[in-house]
């Protein structure tokens, strides 16, 4: 397996370049199911998760092509309505293919998601949704049977702002004739990407402004054409990156009103940064950073995804600062890797207590998902000496080519495989 080697205490220069975004591409892509038309994406990053999520739309019967970040999706015969468990359990979010499977074909069998680093994650909003919806959910063998004599327009209320729960009811429900609401949505960018692909697919789908979905759905929905938003979390771990390394860094082809609750944060610990309409230029600076104490909470909230790299900001603050993560119940598996690196933090249930200390050092650490791994990666790029990372695959799920990326900017990230490169 890869792993990363960081030479640390480097400064960083120059310009990155944004992808587009990992969490609106792959409900999109799975969207695709709905129809039978030519499906066309932009802007599709080159991520583990979107070639796991090509692999699954494969299995269930699609042509797929990906080239140069644009991905092709065509009818290949008929679909299959039952999903390998092989697949799912490499990733999560391809339960998503449950509400556009339930609604083509009354009929679905999808293996129910394991839980992952990140805690159980349960589907149960979900399914509550499908059944408000007129399904039979039961549970075979770990598979979700999904099963409707017909599906009808519903007012479903979400107990919690779920982000996937949101993407996979509105799939179902826009090839459901009639008007179903969706209340007490996840209202993260990505949802919005995804509203805007199903209303260019024939259904209306907006949001009143109340935390509602509307979805006026059709009993057939067309192909379409599509460039995917920008990532909102790549972005803001590079500008993280920026501000951790004190460097002069400009984020580009980002939408910065998508990171405000983080750069708000940001300037009040110190960080001095011009934003501009599609850039965000993080200035260097050798003032002390300002502890600060943040909780993670659904969109506009600070987002869940950027709690790791906030940490690693924060582990080099002058004092004590806290962080509360409020979304998963074990988020914290890059706390004790930062401490390796000489970071002081206690953690207890949801909260997150680090004592900034002078500087980091090189270690040899494991990243545990994908968000704490580019935590581990920004720590190395400040720590005095070098860092080795175990497990770069994590990163690779959510980071297009960070190495080439980083190493534009003047880092030193090596990748390598010690089953086969001799270092
Ligand atoms: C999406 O996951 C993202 N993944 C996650 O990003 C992100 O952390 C998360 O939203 C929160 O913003 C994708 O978009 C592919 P949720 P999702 O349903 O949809 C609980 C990354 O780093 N819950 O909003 O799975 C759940 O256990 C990944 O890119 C239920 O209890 O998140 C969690 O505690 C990690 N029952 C909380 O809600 C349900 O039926 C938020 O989950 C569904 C969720």
């Amino acid at each position: 397996m890869d792993r990363f080697l960081v030479e640390g205490g480097r400064k960083l220069k120059g310009t990155v370049q944004i992808s587009g975004s990992k969490n609106a591409c792959l409900p999109i892509l799975v969207a695709s199911l709905l129809t039978d038309d030519p499906f066309v994406l932009h802007r599709v990053p080159n991520l583990r998760d979107v070639r796991t999520t090509l692999k699954i739309l494969t299995a269930l019967g699609k042509q797929v092509s990906f080239q140069d970040g644009t991905v092709t999706i065509a009818a290949n015969g008929k679909l299959k309505n039952k999903l390998p468990y092989e697949l799912v359990k490499q990733m999560r979010a391809s339960f998503w293919v449950a509400g556009p499977l339930l609604a083509r074909f009354k009929a679905a069998e999808i293996p129910l998601p394991g839980g992952c680093a990140l805690g159980a994650r349960p589907v149960d909003i979900h399914l509550r949704g499908f059944e408000r919806l007129g399904a039979r959910c039961v549970m075979e063998k770990g598979n979700v049977l999904l099963s409707a004599k017909a599906l009808h327009p519903a007012k479903i209320t979400l107990r919690f702002p779920s982000v996937g729960a949101t993407q996979n009811l509105m799939m179902c429900a826009c090839l459901i004739p009639g008007e179903t609401i969706l209340e007490n949505v996840a209202k993260e960018p990505e949802i919005d990407d995804l509203a805007a692909v199903l209303s260019k697919m024939g259904a209306v789908v907006f949001a009143d402004g109340k935390g509602r979905l509307v979805i006026q759905g059709k009993s057939q929905l067309r192909g379409m054409e599509h460039t995917v938003v920008a990532d909102r979390i790549e972005s803001g771990s590079y500008m993280l990156a920026a501000a951790a390394t004190r460097s002069d860094v400009r984020v580009e082809g980002c939408v910065p009103e998508h990171n405000s609750i983080l750069l708000d944060y940001m300037e009040e610990a110190g960080v001095p940064l011009e934003i501009g309409p599609n850039y965000v230029h993080i200035k260097p600076y050798d003032t002390p950073i300002k502890p600060l104490r943040i909780k993670t909470a659904p969109y506009p909230g600070f987002a869940t995804d950027l709690q790791a790299p906030w940490m690693t900001f924060m582990t080099l603050a002058t004092g004590a600062a806290e962080v509360d993560e409020d979304i998963f119940e074990n988020r914290f598996m890059h706390a004790p890797e930062l401490v390796r690196m000489g970071a002081d933090i206690t953690t207890e249930k949801s909260i997150a207590r680090i004592n900034g200390v002078k500087s980091l050092s090189g270690a040899h650490v494991m990243a545990s998902d994908l968000r704490g791994g580019f935590a581990l990666l920004i720590a190395g790029l400040c720590a005095n000496g070098t860092t080795e990372i175990e497990r770069v695959y994590h990163i690779d799920r959510g980071y297009e080519n960070p190495e080439g990326k980083l190493n534009a900017l003047g880092a030193k990230v090596t990748r390598y495989n010690p089953d086969k490169d001799d270092f």
